[in-house]
């Protein structure tokens, strides 16, 4: 006789919790595709959202309110959030951690630091968060494109900052992300299916283009409330970037500061091979489930040419120029 198996834990990002009458109206009105992890996308707003994710959205666009000095790091999946996280944290909260030995982002991923409002902050709709004892400035991330947007973070003064990537690079980045949160038995997504999928746009928080250009206006409407950056600029100029960045966020460094070599230890701190190495991003996860360690692949600019065929490289920046066209951003 077969000894009974505890049912098997499924993970929180895999979970569906039973979206509310008012919800379910909403979500069985918008179109739907097949999701990339087992579930399915409803194109909200303009943009593709897991049901998983759509009582976060709903919930973070009714009950968020940004305050003045509140900063809200926005990125397409896979352009180097976590990365980003990392950078804004150590950076806005450098005075209270002097002794980059005893880190906080040594012990915790920077997706803790840093919660997403749609993922992390408002996932049970029943139980709304206590933000007011967080200590300003409160940092948080979020994926949402910019039309869905919280009012309160169009309108509030915060800042934001807006992380964007190559679309070869983030793709490809999402297709290993993917297949490695796919449900076990579910098999592996092919590059072949993912690639026409991202094309027309139907990924998690996509099309893509239209993400990426919704925060690019902003950023030139609004210059002293949007900040954009590329994953690429901050590769290659990570020390140039980083005090673009606290110049943006008014805690530019000190002279003091400079000379204590505080821009380089926390570039060294924030860096691939450091944060990638540590016990809690190799073997750690998050409270929704997911491995620590798939948030780190190989972090480097241009990986896509080794998955990418020719013509799929053609494809992708024939549909980037296109979109792009006449906006003034290049990729
Ligand atoms: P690759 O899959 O190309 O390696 P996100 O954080 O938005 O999910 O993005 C993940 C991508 O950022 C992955 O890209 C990952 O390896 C890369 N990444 C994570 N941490 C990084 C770091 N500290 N420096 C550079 N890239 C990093």
């Amino acid at each position: 006789m077969k000894t009974p198996q505890p049912p098997p834990v499924v993970p929180r990002y895999l979970q569906e919790n039973e979206p509310s009458q008012e919800d379910k109206d909403l979500i069985s009105s918008l179109p739907t595709e097949k999701g990339w992890i087992g579930n399915s996308l409803h194109k909200y707003q303009g943009f593709w959202q897991a049901t998983a994710h759509m009582q976060g959205v709903l919930a973070c666009q009714k009950h968020f309110r940004a305050l003045e000095s509140d900063i809200i790091l926005v990125t397409t999946p896979k352009s180097g959030t976590t990365w980003l996280m990392a950078i804004l944290f150590a950076l806005v909260k450098r005075a209270h951690y002097l002794d980059l030995r005893r880190h906080p982002l040594l012990t915790e991923n920077p997706h803790v630091l840093v919660p997403c409002l749609e993922l992390d902050v408002y996932t049970d709709k029943q139980v709304l968060p206590d933000l007011s004892s967080l200590a300003p400035p409160r940092l948080f991330s979020t994926h949402l494109p910019y039309v869905s947007l919280p009012d309160s973070v169009k309108h509030s003064g915060c800042k934001v900052v807006y992380l964007s990537r190559d679309p070869k690079d983030a793709f490809v980045s999402l297709w290993h992300f993917v297949n490695k949160l796919r449900p076990v038995g579910s098999g592996t997504m092919s590059l072949h299916e993912a690639f026409d999928k991202f094309c027309r746009g139907v990924s998690s928080f996509g099309p893509f283009w239209d993400h990426v250009l919704g925060f690019w206006n902003e950023s030139l409407k609004r210059p002293e409330s949007a900040f954009f950056i590329k994953f690429e600029e901050m590769k290659q100029e990570p020390a140039l970037q980083l005090r673009r960045l606290a110049e943006f966020l008014g805690c530019p460094f000190s002279p003091e500061e400079e000379t204590h070599g505080i821009v380089d230890g926390i570039l060294r701190l924030c860096s691939f091979d450091n944060l990638s190495n540590l016990v809690v991003n190799k073997s750690g996860k998050l409270p929704a489930g997911m491995e620590n360690s798939a948030f780190f692949r190989k972090g480097e600019v241009g990986d896509s040419t080794n998955y990418l065929t020719t013509e799929m490289v053609k494809k992708l920046d024939s549909i980037t120029q296109e979109k792009l066209y006449g906006s003034g951003l290049k990729f």
